[in-house]
């Protein structure tokens, strides 16, 4: 190796050992990227927060794209206890300052998605949150070293070529990529992200729509006063939140078609498997609704002999003609900057849009990686609030205190009382804690009891995770 040789050895071992490290990466300035900020900020840690943006809470500057916030703002109870209160206020983030509460930033019941926007924005400033923003993380990788918390380095690399190393990765990225379809004509297809939201664009128009969830249903309300009619179709029956319990199936606030259709008014609701499904355009710009198979068995196709599905009364209900189909089937998470070595994968079936994680949080593939907030719901899709602020604040706080304890030795909060008050301070949590309520069949309090003392150990404001987890 000649000298110039060894100056290329030299720089490129100054690279790799000047790479700023963090004991803590948090991707995504959003409210659960922010909730960990929170606690590991308060907590002292060593951490930095990614974000590819120049502010907080991205996602709610384009969505929801009519800008009504579905998450219940109720900013009065009756009550002055504010851990109560909480059960209430599906907005705000856990922190210790009471100016951080939704409630000083709407008063809508139905907030605005800016003014959600606005409370992240203070969230991180008020608390001096590390954030680096218009930092866009591109690229993810494992670096193995026996030194490290986990056994490896979770190597960040940003859009300028930026090199980070972190010994745990917090991934709340969210679900931000669109959810497309593919069938024939599926290019005709406008997405949620980007379609008109002005009424004015649909007036005497038909309209289908794909898909049955809340951004299906928002994108209908917004129209159905203007159009001739608005048709919607999806794979599944029309799940109703007042029905499942359920909150991220369709919510009162959204169901304005439904009550048309149930009026027998124009507006319909059809089931069919969106893959079976074919799109063809006619001569005069309209689109048709027929199945792949029909299309397959003739190649000679003109655009105005469309062989459409028939039954014996031939009462297709789509044999009309649409002037425009919209795409509203949500989104999944990115799993493009993530390299193959952190054997992060999707899950099957419903859990195909998340990442594979364990009821810790913590990825399937690497010790030390865990993902929090939306995506982190397959842990309790249709069952809780995992998916959704309300119930994920508290998921995050779980990780966290988690992480305390497996790298600071901190052990999981608790309260000592005297055996005498065990039945009121059980009776007291039931009234009162508002993890336990927003994220029930996840998240539980452990009681323990001493023996010989007669004093029970009870873990104190302290949701932990579900017990099977602690003893498994
Ligand atoms: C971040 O990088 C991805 C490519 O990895 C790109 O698609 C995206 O547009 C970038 N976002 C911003 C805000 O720069
Ligand atoms: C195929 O399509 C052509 C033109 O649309 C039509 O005339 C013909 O009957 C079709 N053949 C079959 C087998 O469906």
């Amino acid at each position: 190796m000649g000298p110039s040789g060894l100056l290329v050895a030299l720089a490129l071992h100054l690279a790799v050992c000047s790479r700023p490290h963090r004991d803590y990466c948090v991707l995504g300035a959003g409210p659960a990227g922010l909730q960990m900020a929170a606690f590991l900020h308060r907590a002292g840690r060593d951490y930095e927060v990614f974000e590819r943006e120049s502010a907080p809470g991205s996602f709610f500057t384009r969505y929801p794209r009519h800008r009504k916030l579905i998450s219940i703002n109720k900013r009065h109870t009756g009550k002055a206890n504010a851990e109560f209160n909480l059960r209430h206020d599906w907005n705000s983030l856990l922190s210790d300052d009471p100016h951080l509460l939704f409630r000083h930033y709407s008063q809508a019941y139905f907030p605005d998605a800016s003014d959600m926007v606005r409370y992240l924005g203070d969230f991180a400033r008020r608390l001096g949150l590390h954030v680096l923003y218009n930092t866009n993380i591109t690229h993810v990788t494992l670096d193995k070293d026996p030194q490290a918390w986990n056994g490896h380095y979770f190597i960040l690399t940003d859009q300028k070529g930026q090199v980070y190393q972190c010994s745990v990765l917090l991934v709340a990225t969210g679900l931000a990529v669109p959810k497309l379809v593919d069938f024939p004509g599926s290019e005709y297809v406008e997405g949620y992200e980007s379609v008109s939201v002005d009424p004015e664009d649909f007036v005497g128009q038909n309209v289908l729509i794909l898909g049955h969830g809340n951004s299906a249903f928002e994108t209908a309300e917004n129209i159905l006063g203007v159009t001739n009619f608005v048709h919607m179709l999806s794979r599944s029956r029309v799940r109703l939140s007042w029905a499942t319990h359920y909150v991220g199936d369709v919510r009162a606030i959204n169901n304005g078609l439904l009550d048309t259709y149930q009026l027998k008014s124009l507006d319909g609701l059809l089931e069919s498997d969106l893959e079976y499904l074919a799109l063809v355009k006619d001569s005069k710009g309209k689109f048709h609704v027929t199945l792949k198979f029909l299309l397959e068995n003739n190649s000679s196709q003109s655009a105005d002999s469309i062989p459409l599905p028939e039954d014996d009364n031939d009462n297709f209900a789509m044999r009309v003609a649409y002037d425009r189909v919209i795409r509203c089937l949500g989104w999944t998470f990115d799993f493009s900057i993530f390299d193959q070595s952190l054997r992060l994968s999707s899950g099957t079936e419903f859990s195909k849009k998340y990442p594979l994680i364990k009821a810790s949080y913590e990825s399937k593939g690497s010790r030390g990686l865990f993902i929090l907030g939306t995506a982190s719901h397959s842990v309790d899709y249709r069952k809780s609030a995992g998916g959704f602020i309300h119930g994920f604040r508290y998921t995050v706080r779980a990780v966290h205190r988690l992480l305390e304890h497996r790298h600071h030795g901190i052990p999981w909060p608790s309260t000592e009382y005297p055996i005498t008050q065990l039945t009121s301070s059980i009776i007291r949590r039931v009234n009162e804690a508002s993890g336990l309520y927003q994220m029930f069949s996840v998240l539980a309090d452990i009681i323990l009891l001493k023996e010989h003392q007669l004093l029970p150990h009870f873990p104190s404001s302290w949701n932990t995770l579900a017990p099977s987890m602690l003893s498994g």
